[in-house]
């Protein structure tokens, strides 16, 4: 099938990249021209693993083109998904200016009949408001438009095997021939059947056929934010418990590994540490909570989510603070920036209001990332970027551990410590193992360990067993 992505960010790109790879012919664009120019000289304007080899392979191979010429994107398609950004409003309400404009660009421009499909994040009732301006602004195209919902439910870092291998797809849709259309878009994946799978090169182990979902389209706008709103939840649950866990004398990660274990609960997303970042948890937990609050409904539960969320920075800060005394003038290293692994993503990412801070404190910052440095330095162009963490820990008085980087595991620490002014580490994602920290000789921080000092670990008695080997 033919069809069109306006909206060329994490969503739109990796979209149309995989529609495309399972075998339809995809045109992408985006009001952003140098990102359209970055794409058509061959670049890639994020980082996100896999994604460059799939662009690569499908320009070569005319399935995926893109073009800054919106009107002429919009009528490649058959279909058009919507993928462009619903950032927050100051008042926790999503920004839907820009799906108001992709409808009425979509309805001006179009000269056949389209299936237009909501793919970006947004609240309930929005379908209704789409149909409703397409209808106003396509009156005198000739064309019909038919609206459905299809939200997307990939997680940057792992977006491409997200996408080709989910769990279910969602389709909200109004009528028949929109279900059909949606079916036969999504038939290689409903039967994972596409030749290649990129991310396994040819050797995908056994593939799961996903569930279709059809639901009315206001039931799938729901369904996402439902979900975002919920592992928010969980996240904050976790950390809720790593704060008794540090006050009261426990293991937070005994506390939640035994948990997880438990079916009805899972181990998923119960990680504590600095919260939830990036650009969906915390801005669909406030979309959700505005919405909510519009239909009359008690959603206490979620603004406490929230505000243990906005907590978790204020709070790894104290220990900071508790460990250093003072900040001034300290040098003080952060490994991580993005918001999370995997990505260059640092919308939201807690290491910048971690920086912020170290600033307002008139600490010397330096910092290392190994795939965010570039878009950092565009909000703080006067920090230390060091080339890598020994870089980093070089004279400094303390680490902190922002964003849980694989490689930070396999880092000779030994040689840091010999390297630091001060061996202090605070960890703020649990990356590191804190028994063999402190055996290193480092003063080692982390979240929901048990001591009377602030989350920090007490080597284990000879002869207790640690949690793996019980
Ligand atoms: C999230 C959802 O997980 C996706 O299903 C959804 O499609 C996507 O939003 C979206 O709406 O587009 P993403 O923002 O990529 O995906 O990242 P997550 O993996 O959900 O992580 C979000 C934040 O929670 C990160 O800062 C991460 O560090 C934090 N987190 C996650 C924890 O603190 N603890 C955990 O146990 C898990």
């Amino acid at each position: 099938m033919k069809i069109s992505i306006l909206g060329c960010g994490y969503v739109g790109l990796v979209t149309g990249a995989c529609l495309a790879e399972i075998g339809h012919t995809v045109v992408c664009t985006d009001n952003d021209e140098s990102k359209i120019r970055t794409l058509q000289s061959g670049g890639m304007p994020i980082y996100e693993p896999h994604l460059d080899q799939i662009v690569a392979r499908n320009v070569a191979a005319n399935r995926l083109s893109f073009t800054a010429n919106l009107g002429d994107a919009v009528r490649a398609g058959d279909a058009v998904f919507i993928c462009v950004g619903t950032p927050p409003l100051p008042d926790g309400d999503a920004d839907l200016s820009s799906i108001d404009s992709a409808a009425r660009l979509i309805a001006v421009e179009s000269k056949s009949s389209k299936l237009v499909v909501e793919k970006s994040t947004v609240p309930m009732q929005t379908g209704q408001k789409l149909t409703r301006v397409l209808a106003i602004y396509g009156r005198n195209s000739g064309c019909t438009f038919s609206v459905a919902s299809n939200p997307e439910f990939l997680r940057e870092g792992t977006s491409v095997h997200d996408f080709l291998h989910p769990d279910r797809i969602v389709i909200g849709v109004a009528d028949e021939q929109s279900e059909a259309q949606l079916r036969e878009i999504y038939r290689p994946i409903l039967s994972q059947d596409f030749s290649l799978c990129p991310i396994h090169d040819g050797n995908c182990p056994a593939r799961t056929a996903p569930s279709l979902l059809v639901t009315s389209i206001n039931s799938a706008e729901l369904i996402k934010h439902a979900c975002n709103s919920f592992l928010a939840v969980k996240i904050s649950y976790s950390n809720l418990i790593a704060d008794i866990c540090e006050r009261m004398g426990a293991d937070v990660n005994e506390v939640v590994n035994a948990m997880g274990l438990d079916p009805r609960i899972g181990p998923a997303f119960l990680r504590p540490g600095l919260g939830f970042g990036g650009f969906c948890l915390p801005k669909d937990i406030q979309a959700f909570i505005r919405l909510g609050e519009k239909a009359g409904v008690d959603v206490s539960l979620l603004r406490d989510a929230e505000k243990i969320n906005k907590r978790r920075i204020d709070h790894f800060l104290a220990k900071a603070a508790h460990c250093l005394w003072t900040l001034k003038d300290k040098r003080i290293g952060i490994l991580g920036l993005a918001f999370k692994p995997n990505t260059d993503d640092i919308r939201f990412a807690p290491a910048l209001e971690i920086i912020n801070h170290l600033l307002r404190e008139h600490a010397q910052v330096r910092v290392f990332d190994p795939q965010a440095m570039e878009k950092t330095k565009a909000v703080f162009p006067t920090i230390q970027y060091c080339a890598d963490p020994y870089e980093v820990a070089d004279g400094c008085e303390a680490l902190m551990i922002a964003t849980e980087w694989e490689s930070f595991k396999e880092l000779d620490w030994q040689r840091i410590r010999e390297s630091m002014l001060r061996p202090l580490v605070l960890d703020g994602r649990n990356l590191l193992n804190g028994e063999d920290m402190l055996a290193m000789g480092f003063e080692y921080q982390a979240v929901g360990l048990p001591s009377s000092d602030l989350g920090g670990i007490k080597p284990r008695p000879a002869g207790v067993p640690n949690f793996a080997s019980a």
